[in-house]
């Protein structure tokens, strides 16, 4: 399957998950990912994804405005996919805050596509990173399971 990995990311480890989800997809046969910075992202080509996986640091108890931007453009863009799913980093409690709520705007602005997998929330050991050394192992086993599903 082809698989779109896009995040935002401030001190880089929502990008370094994105990275190692692609590489637990791509350890199954294939499949192609491409893993792309939010801000680099080109709406108006006409491409077409099994899924695109968004990414985004819990920011204030939610995901960013570049994500939520990014999810509404989507919508009306030639860029084209059948399944989504997400996933956020975040400090300390906020396990999942953002990632549930990326899913509902995704399902709001996507109503006839698939959530490919529940979320996936990641958890850093401060504002900074690094990622905790239990949850690498979960981004990459979530790559597997993506994969999977195909
Ligand atoms: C402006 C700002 C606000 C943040 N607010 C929260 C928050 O409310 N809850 C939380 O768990 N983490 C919060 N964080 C921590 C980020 O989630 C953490 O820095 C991020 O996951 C690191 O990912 P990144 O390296 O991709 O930027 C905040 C970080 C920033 C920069």
């Amino acid at each position: 399957m082809k698989v779109l990995i896009v995040f935002d990311t401030k001190h880089g480890n929502t990008q370094q998950c994105g990275e190692i989800i692609a590489e637990g997809i791509n350890s199954v046969e294939g499949n192609e990912t491409e893993v792309v910075n939010v801000k680099d992202f080109d709406l108006s080509e006409d491409k077409t994804y099994d899924l695109i996986l968004i990414g985004s640091p819990n920011h204030v108890g939610t995901y960013t405005k570049s994500i939520k931007k990014f999810i509404k453009n989507l919508s009306s863009a030639s860029v084209k996919a059948s399944s989504f799913a997400a996933f956020d980093t975040y400090i300390k409690g906020d396990f999942e805050k953002a990632v549930k709520k990326m899913e509902k705007q995704i399902g709001e602005n996507f109503p006839n596509s698939t959530m490919a997998l529940p979320g996936l929330s990641i958890k850093v050991g401060g504002m900074k990173g690094p990622i905790v050394e239990e949850d690498l192992s979960k981004c990459k086993e979530y790559g597997i399971q993506l994969a999977k599903k195909e």
